[in-house]
């Protein structure tokens, strides 16, 4: 492609520290499509014959068609993939290939590749957030108001309801799906006609190829277009909270799933064996959603740190982005498809999830707020006599509602009967009715208002 200078070829090392074919043949199609545009406004701006135009048209499609059906012979002496495409595209419809790069430069050429393909990926990923919430609020709808232990510091708090906890998963996914609708509506600028920096003498119309890919403008800056890689470190920065998000529940699957708590059985489906251990239900699918994070992460840092300190306007550094992205794009989009596989086919164990409900004196806050409503107590004096009764159930090896009346009014002679009602399970999480509580009623309108929202 650069003949003309060059006396030498390059060295067999450089070539292949040069070349990026091998991971940049994933952009094919979204650098096929921007040359049919390319080409397309060419002609209509009279600057390539229609003949001409329609021919490279034509044979883009043809080059499209054999990578897509694996036959296309992929050549690292080429480079990367806009030069395989048009070198085979010479090969096809000839002499009129040589002008479909007039007016543009590889370096808009790559930015606009990459934008089309991180663009899809934004796509991918929130139909993948959309069908884990529906795969959520499936479960959270089943049990709305079925009792378990609410946990801080991982260990018992206060009673909740496992609606309300898969409800809690709900909210974190769907903002990580409106952070990559945010950065979707950013993104969505096109630096095709940047050309290699400076833009180019020939009158283009760049508003036709923006249009005709779907941007909704073209980038208004020629060096910034074809330099920055930001609405990658964008889908990369959404896709670390989410697989944060992920990891986290993935967490919390694993210990749910194990035999000390048996809160959750995972389906076969997604669980494995162990090759020594028959009795052995393991969740693999879990463990590794937990872990997946550290790839994307580390692809998040890779880039940013690719990037940080390059000069105006494009340095081959760049060319680093790719794999870094793919790589974390292929995660994601697996680790949310194999979380919702995994929630929508679990069983949450409602006599599990009940039977430790009360456990860990889970209604001690309940006492307390009954001694303050009932007794007209100072929060801190209550939380001072619910805690001498926590001790003492504690010392006779029993819960809350075991100890008798008679032992309570030791500790404050005050204390009716009326005091256990507030310490049955269902009757805390009931009383939460605060707006975003735990109360059955209140995680029942959320899941209504998201039912509606994603419906
Ligand atoms: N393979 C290159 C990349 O990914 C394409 C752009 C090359 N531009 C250049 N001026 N050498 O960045």
């Amino acid at each position: 492609m650069w003949g003309g200078r060059f006396a030498a070829g390059p060295d067999a090392i450089m070539e292949a520290i040069n070349a990026s074919i091998g991971f940049d043949k994933r952009l094919a199609k979204q650098d096929i499509i921007g040359s049919r545009a390319h080409a397309a406004m060419l002609a209509a701006q009279g600057i390539l014959s229609d003949k001409d135009a329609g021919a490279i048209r034509e044979g883009l499609l043809t080059v499209l068609s054999e990578i897509e059906g694996g036959t296309f012979e992929f050549s690292t002496a080429l480079e990367d993939i806009h030069m395989n495409v048009e070198a085979r595209l010479k090969e096809i419809v000839g002499e009129a290939a040589g002008r479909l790069h007039t007016a543009r430069s590889r370096n808009d050429q790559v930015a606009t590749d990459f934008r089309l393909w991180v663009r899809d990926q934004m796509d991918t990923a929130i139909d993948g957030l959309t069908a884990l919430m529906q795969a959520l609020l499936g479960q959270a709808e089943a049990g709305a108001d079925w009792v378990m232990p609410g946990f801080t510091h991982l260990q018992t708090a206060q009673p909740v309801t496992w609606g309300h906890h898969m409800m809690a998963y709900v909210e974190m996914f769907a903002r990580d799906r409106s952070r990559f609708r945010d950065a979707r509506k950013r993104m969505n600028e096109c630096p095709l006609g940047a050309a290699a920096l400076a833009g180019t003498s020939f009158p283009i119309d760049r508003h036709m190829t923006a249009q005709a890919l779907g941007f909704d403008r073209p980038a208004a800056n020629s060096l910034d277009a074809v330099s920055d890689r930001d609405f990658a470190l964008e889908y990369l920065s959404a896709a670390t909270i989410c697989a944060m998000h992920l990891s986290r529940m993935a967490e919390e699957l694993v210990i749910w799933s194990s035999a000390q708590f048996r809160f959750v059985t995972l389906s076969d489906r997604f669980s494995t064996g162990s090759s020594i251990m028959p009795q052995k239900k393991n969740p693999d699918a879990a463990e590794l959603i937990r872990a997946k994070i550290g790839r994307i992460l580390g692809a998040n840092v890779a880039l940013l740190t690719v990037m940080k300190g390059l000069p105006l306007a494009y340095s081959k550094d760049m060319q680093e982005d790719k794999e870094q992205v793919f790589d974390a794009a292929d995660t994601l989009a697996l680790a949310l498809a194999a979380m919702q596989g995994m929630v929508r086919d679990m069983t949450a164990n409602r006599d599990a999830l009940q039977a430790a409900a009360g456990g860990g004196f889970s209604t001690a806050t309940d006492l307390a707020d009954w001694l303050v409503r009932v007794l007209d107590m100072p929060f801190r004096d209550a939380h001072h006599v619910t805690g001498a009764l926590v001790k003492l159930a504690e010392d006779k090896g029993c819960d809350l509602p075991d100890l008798s009346l008679a032992e309570m009014q030791g500790v404050n002679a005050q204390v009716t009967a009326d005091v256990y009602q507030v310490l049955g399970v269902h009757n805390s999480v009931a009383s939460r009715m605060s707006y975003g509580g735990t109360a059955p009623e209140q995680v029942r309108a959320q899941i209504t208002r998201w039912k509606e929202a994603l419906a």
